[in-house]
């Protein structure tokens, strides 16, 4: 098991109040954590924190005790707007394009690409070109190109707000196929859409903290703040 860590991180954006001070957060491989906040609570400044490709003024991200900046390749972010992460020309190419930025020879990189349209449902589509694919479709070939990656740690900034139902389905789906791999941290501006979690976490005026099921059904019908 391994454990990505934030410790007593203080963030500002430039001379604003700082939106973090004193955040602290541990998320282990095996586990889907769900992040609640509401829009402008944060969700993905902290993930960005997390992914180490923001620097926090204190406090520090870890991997196992080692810094993030050591390691970023071992956390992959899934972002908001599918469209904002295709590049490639089809499905197949998108999913081998950071094997083959990082120099892996085909006769590795193929088999990791063949298994990982298998395991998304992507080979009818892997010609295509990802710009033609629906929101969920597209979700899964971000997915997979992150998986070919092998990370440790899968961040999810509210990657299903431009779906629609089945496609939302669709990426649940996907999730439960890789949940016991990696370590999930899930963020959603609404806690009735998110997939089976062991844990629940509610950000709020800079902090974490943790919910119990009945809390977070409570919070949902009053609002969080209540
Ligand atoms: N690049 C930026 N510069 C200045 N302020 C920012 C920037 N990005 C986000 N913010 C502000 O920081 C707060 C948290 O934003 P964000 O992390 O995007 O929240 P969330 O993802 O929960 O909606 C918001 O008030 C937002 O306006
Ligand atoms: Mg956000």
């Amino acid at each position: 098991m391994a454990e990505l860590t934030a410790s007593d991180l203080r963030f500002a954006f430039g001379q604003r109040p700082a939106l973090f001070d004193g955040l602290n957060v541990t998320v282990r491989t095996g586990e889907t954590v769900v992040l609640w906040g509401e829009n402008a609570s944060g969700k993905t400044t902290l993930l960005r924190l997390l992914a180490g490709m923001l620097e926090p003024l204190r406090g520090a991200v870890r991997i196992d005790g080692t810094p993030i900046a050591e390691q970023r390749g071992r956390v992959g972010i899934l972002f908001q707007n599918p469209d904002h992460q295709m590049i490639a020309p089809t499905v197949e190419e998108e999913i081998a394009l950071g094997l083959e930025l990082r120099g892996t020879p085909p006769e590795v990189m193929q088999p990791v690409v063949e298994n990982l349209l298998g395991r998304f449902g992507l080979e009818q589509m892997r010609s295509r070109s990802p710009e033609s694919l629906s929101g969920g479709q597209k979700q899964r070939v971000a997915l997979a190109a992150i998986m070919a990656f092998r990370p440790l740690f899968l961040l999810f900034d509210e990657p299903d707000s431009y779906l629609d139902a089945p496609s939302r389905r669709d990426l649940l789906a996907a999730v439960e196929e890789i949940r016991s791999e990696v370590g999930m941290l899930w963020t959603t501006p609404n806690p009735r859409r998110r997939p089976r979690a062991d844990r629940l976490l509610l950000l709020e005026r800079g902090q974490i903290r943790e919910l119990s099921e009945s809390e977070l059904t409570a919070h949902a019908q009053t609002g969080v703040s209540a």
